[in-house]
């Protein structure tokens, strides 16, 4: 079965590693040829370091490397029987990208949105298919975070959304059922906890110690602040906008400091600087 993910940043190639891990032959999409190149010098050393490790040979990394291949044509899309979608969460950005799938998809294509808490709803009705077109949610890393939230729009029908039950079986992932509310579930709390820590940072409260007592007290791997970095401020930034916009509730007021951070360019690991310092290889130096 072929599939196809459209969008090669970190969530997109990720995705695209997920399933070609679990078998699938996959096509990931950008129109963005840098974009594609990073993804697959990424994915590259990643399975390099795998085989150094002893956790793969030499031959099964060929194999899953065999079954990804990139490209910058959105026609690859045709013969896909699963379309993942993982572009920038901008809602006219992906209603483009779905007015384009439905142009170019097979008829019985399922749809699916990576989005982390945009209306599916709406990105299927930029579509002729909306009962084809679903939500599921992956996490960052996406080849190792074992969560899939799965959300139907108003129109999804039933055979779309057990395709693609059974699917995040099949990659290994175990679903939940979430509200087509912005933040779904995972968001909706933790993007919260992460912008509060942030105000603390603004408030004169050192990153280490945040993210120290949150993972001492609370058994978290990575603090919220170091998270924040590791998914991108800009990332979190517009998933906390989305619930301030989409509930209209003040408590989602996003904190200032990170829209300073995103002007400045603070974007977190990928720009070597957020609330840490980064070097060439991503740990932290300061
Ligand atoms: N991409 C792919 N794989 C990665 C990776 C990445 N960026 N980072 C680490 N990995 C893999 C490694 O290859 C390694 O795999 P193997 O065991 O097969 O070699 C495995 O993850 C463990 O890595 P490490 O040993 O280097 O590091 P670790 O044990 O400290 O784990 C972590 C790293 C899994 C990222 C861990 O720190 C963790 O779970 N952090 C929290 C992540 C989290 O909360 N994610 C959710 C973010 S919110 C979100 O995604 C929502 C959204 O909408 C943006």
């Amino acid at each position: 079965m072929k599939v196809a993910v459209i969008g090669a940043g970190l969530m997109g190639s990720g995705i695209a590693q997920t399933f070609a891990q679990a078998g699938y032959e996959v096509k990931n999409i950008d129109t963005f040829k840098d974009a594609l190149a990073k993804a697959d010098e990424n994915v590259k050393k990643l399975f390099e370091k795998k085989v150094a490790k002893g956790k793969l040979t030499e031959a099964q990394k060929d194999e899953i490397l065999g079954r990804l291949t990139y490209s910058p044509r959105m026609e690859d899309i045709k013969g896909a029987a699963v379309i993942i979608e993982a572009v920038p969460e901008k809602i006219e950005l992906k209603k483009s990208v779905f007015a384009e799938i439905d142009k170019l998809a097979d008829p019985e294509a399922v749809i699916v949105s990576n989005t982390s808490g945009l209306s599916i709803s709406e990105i299927a009705a930029a579509t002729n298919r909306p009962n084809k077109v679903m939500g599921a949610h992956f996490f960052y890393p996406a080849p190792v975070m074992k969560l899939l939230e799965l959300i139907r729009g108003i129109a999804t029908d039933d055979e779309t959304y057990n395709t693609m039950k059974k699917m995040a079986q099949k990659i290994g992932k175990t679903t939940v059922d979430a509200p087509e509310f912005p933040g779904f579930i995972v968001n909706r709390i933790l993007v919260p906890m992460q912008n509060e820590a942030a105000f603390m940072v603004m408030e004169g409260c050192e990153p280490k110690d945040v993210d120290n007592a949150m993972k001492l007290g609370c058994n978290f791997p990575m603090g919220p602040l170091e998270l924040t970095d590791f998914v991108g401020v800009d990332i979190m930034l517009g998933t906390m906008k989305g619930l301030y916009k989409g509930f209209s509730d003040s408590k989602y007021r996003p904190c200032p400091l990170l829209e300073n951070m995103v002007k400045a360019g603070y974007l977190g690991k990928k720009a070597g600087q957020g609330f840490y310092r980064y070097d060439k290889d991503g740990s932290i130096i300061g």
